[in-house]
C-alpha cells in the first residue's frame, strides 16, 4: 500500500487548506473587483490540445495517456488552451472583450524543487478581444493588486516587463540571424540560472560569431526602459517595435504602479504562443521562481479555435506565492473552526445542549459540543483547541432559573443571561456589535 501522496502532490490538512483557501479568496475579490467573470474547463482534455502549441518544454512535462475509448488525453498543465478552444467554439455570442478568470488545479510532470510541484492551483486572468495595451496594463495591475490584497507592495515584488518583438529585434540588430533567434530566446532565458560559459557554448554551436553572442549578453543585460528604448532607437525600426511596450509602461505609472514595473528583455517565458508584451512578477530579491508570468498570445485563438481574437493574461501558481508569504510572515493564523462552544455541565443538560447548538446554528454562528459527555473542564479545553472565542454552560442550577452562563474564553470573563437572550447576544458579539462579555 502506498503510504504517502506520490512526489509533488500535496496533502491539504487543514493549517494548510487554511493558506490555500487565503490565497485563493484573494484571487477571487481582486478578479471580481475587476470585473472578471468565473469560468472552468475540464481537468482532461485532448492530448493534441497541449502537443500543437504550448511548446516543447510543457509536452515533455504532461500526464498523457491513452483512455479506454482509445482516445490520447492528458491532464491539463495549464488553463490557456482551454480557454482559446472554449472562447473560439462561441466567439460570435460572446460579448468582447472578454474578462475571464479561473482557478484550476494544473498537473506538470517536473522535476521537484523549491517553488515546482507536480501539482498546483493556477490563477488565469485573460482578456479576449482587445487588442489595445491598455488591456496589458490591466491585467497586469491585477497582478499588482493581487500582491497587495495578500500584503505585499513594491518593496517585496516587482514586474519584470518585456516583448517578445522588441527582444526580437534587438537580437537580429546585435547580428543574430533569423534562423538562430530560437536558440538565442533560450540562452537569454537561461542567462540568470546558468554559467555563461555554458550558453556562449550553445551559442557558437547554434552558428553565432563571437560579436553576436557578445550583443546577445549585452542586449539580456538591459535594465529600465530608458536603456531598452534608447538601444532601440540604434536599430531599424526598434522605436516602432517598442511602442506598445512604452505604452504598457505609461499606462502603469498613471495607474500609480510605475515603481513595481522593471523593463526586463531577458523575461522571455518559455510557452512558445506568445507574440507580444511579456511579464512575469518575482519577490524583489529575485531568489525565488516567478509568483506570476503571462503575456499577449494574439495568435493562438486563429490557430487553434479559427477565429481571429487578440488575447492576453497571466497564470499565477499558488506554490511560489504560498512560499513568499511565508517569507515576509503574512500568513493568517489559523482561523478558529467555531464561535461558541456548548458546555453540558451533567449528562442531564445534554437535551439542552443540543436545542440550543441547533438555535443557535439557526443564527448562522458556527456551534460545536460535546459528542459524549466529559468534565466541564476537559470541555473547555476542547473549546479552547477549537479557539471558540465564546462558550456557552448550561447547568442545573442555571437550567432551574431559565438561565445560562456566556463565558469568553479568551478573558475568563463571564456573566449570567437568560437563555431566550443568548443567541441575540452571541450574534452581536461575534458581529463585533457588543461590548466584551464582562460588561
Ligand atoms: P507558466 O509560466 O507556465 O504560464 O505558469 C504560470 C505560473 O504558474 C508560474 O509563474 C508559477 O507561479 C506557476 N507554476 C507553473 N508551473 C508550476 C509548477 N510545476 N509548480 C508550481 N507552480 C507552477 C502559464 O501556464 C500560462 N498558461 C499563463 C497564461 C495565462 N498566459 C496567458 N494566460
Amino acid at each position: 500500500m502506498q503510504a504517502q501522496a506520490l512526489p509533488g502532490f500535496r496533502d491539504f490538512y487543514p493549517a494548510e487548506f487554511a493558506l490555500r483557501a487565503h490565497i485563493l479568496d484573494a484571487w477571487r475579490r481582486v478578479a471580481r473587483r475587476y470585473g472578471f467573470e468565473e469560468f472552468d474547463g475540464p481537468p482532461l482534455e485532448s492530448l493534441e490540445l497541449y502537443t500543437e502549441k504550448s511548446g516543447d518544454e510543457i509536452v515533455d512535462q504532461l500526464y498523457a495517456f491513452e483512455d479506454k475509448g482509445g482516445r490520447q488525453v492528458a491532464l491539463r498543465p495549464e488553463m490557456t488552451p482551454t480557454v482559446v478552444r472554449m472562447v473560439a467554439a462561441r466567439a460570435n455570442a460572446l460579448k468582447k472583450p472578454i474578462r475571464w478568470f479561473s482557478i484550476p488545479q494544473l498537473f506538470r510532470y517536473e522535476r521537484q524543487q523549491r517553488g515546482r510541484l507536480r501539482e498546483h492551483f493556477q490563477f488565469n486572468c485573460d482578456i479576449i478581444g482587445e487588442a489595445g495595451p491598455l488591456a496589458d496594463a490591466e491585467v497586469i495591475a491585477l497582478a499588482l493588486d493581487v500582491m497587495r490584497e495578500l500584503g505585499l507592495g513594491p518593496d517585496d515584488v516587482k514586474v519584470r516587463l518585456s516583448d517578445r518583438r522588441v527582444l526580437a529585434i534587438l537580437l537580429r540588430g546585435a547580428g543574430v540571424a533569423d534562423d538562430q533567434l530560437g536558440q538565442a530566446y533560450q540562452t537569454v532565458d537561461k542567462i540568470e540560472r546558468t554559467p555563461r560559459d555554458r550558453l556562449e557554448a550553445h551559442l557558437a554551436q547554434a552558428g553565432l560569431e563571437p560579436d553576436a553572442t557578445a550583443g546577445v549578453f549585452r542586449v539580456a543585460g538591459l535594465r529600465g526602459w530608458p536603456a531598452v528604448s534608447s538601444a532601440l532607437a540604434d536599430v531599424p525600426g526598434g522605436t516602432e517595435a517598442g511602442e506598445d511596450l512604452e505604452q504598457v509602461i505609461g499606462a502603469l505609472q498613471a495607474i500609480g504602479l510605475g515603481e513595481c514595473v522593471e523593463g526586463d528583455v531577458s523575461i522571455v517565458r518559455g510557452l512558445a504562443y506568445y507574440t507580444g508584451v511579456l511579464f512575469e512578477v518575482f519577490d524583489a530579491k529575485g531568489a525565488m521562481r516567478a509568483i506570476c508570468g503571462g503575456g499577449r498570445y494574439d495568435q493562438l485563438l486563429a490557430s487553434l479555435g479559427g477565429v481571429d481574437l487578440p488575447a492576453l493574461g497571466f497564470g499565477m501558481g499558488d506554490v511560489v506565492l504560498g512560499d513568499v508569504l511565508k517569507d515576509k510572515g503574512v500568513i493568517p493564523e489559523t482561523p478558529s473552526s467555531i464561535d461558541v462552544f456548548v458546555v453540558a455541565v451533567t449528562p442531564e443538560d445534554m437535551p439542552h445542549a443540543l436545542r440550543l447548538s441547533r438555535e443557535l446554528r439557526d443564527r448562522d454562528l458556527r456551534v460545536e459540543y460535546p459528542l459524549s459527555h466529559a468534565a466541564v473542564g476537559k470541555q473547555l479545553k476542547l473549546a479552547n483547541a477549537r479557539r471558540a472565542p465564546y462558550a456557552v454552560m448550561l447547568g442545573p442550577d442555571e437550567r432551574a432559573l431559565g438561565n445560562v452562563v456566556l463565558r469568553d474564553l479568551a478573558s475568563g470573563e463571564q456573566r449570567t443571561l437568560a437563555y431566550d437572550q443568548v443567541a441575540s447576544e452571541l450574534v452581536d458579539l461575534v458581529a463585533g456589535a457588543a461590548p466584551p462579555v464582562g460588561r
